[in-house]
């Protein structure tokens, strides 16, 4: 098992992303809970890439709930369709999202967040959760983000 996370902080992003992925493809441990691997995940990706807020929202019957993260302290529950994490649930679509503010029915655990971007892990066309990054910076995400955390989340669909 790798000790930490090693991520070259002077590449660009998609290089970080390069570096990043195997190492958490290397700390994967399919004989544990699940609810192990994404809190390796949330570390990996929050000291890796130094993201304000990373986390999972699990499908839980009809709605969101808090799993695995780092970060500030975060809603707990979130309604199918509800804010960024429900409507990406919904649309089974990654969301980015550069201004929260102007994105209808936000939910705002932190003030400090300012852009996020939201990923469904899919499995069997069904979605398993969210993975929700958050930055304290108006348009921190992009299809860089996209490409490298949509990876990210068929490496979790596998896992699950
Ligand atoms: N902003 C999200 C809620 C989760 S927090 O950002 C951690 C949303 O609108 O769904």
């Amino acid at each position: 098992m790798a000790e930490q996370i090693l991520i070259d902080s002077s590449v660009s992003k998609a290089e970080k992303y390069k570096q990043l992925l195997p190492q958490i493809r290397a700390l994967m441990d399919k004989n544990v809970h699940l609810t192990a691997n994404l809190a390796n995940i949330a570390a990996a990706l929050k000291y890796g890439m130094n993201f304000f807020w990373v986390g999972f929202y699990l499908v839980n019957n009809e709605e969101l709930v808090l799993g695995p993260f780092q970060g500030p302290v975060a809603c707990t529950r979130i309604g199918y369709g509800k804010g960024v994490c429900g409507t990406a649930w919904q649309q089974q679509a990654t969301l980015v999202v550069a201004d929260v503010e102007k994105f209808p029915g936000h939910i705002a655990c932190s003030t400090d967040s300012r852009s996020e971007i939201v990923v469904p892990v899919i499995k069997n066309d069904e979605v398993l959760m969210v993975l929700d990054v958050d930055s304290e910076y108006l348009a921190a995400f992009d299809s860089t983000d996209q490409r490298y955390l949509e990876e990210l989340a068929g490496i979790i669909a596998d896992l699950a």
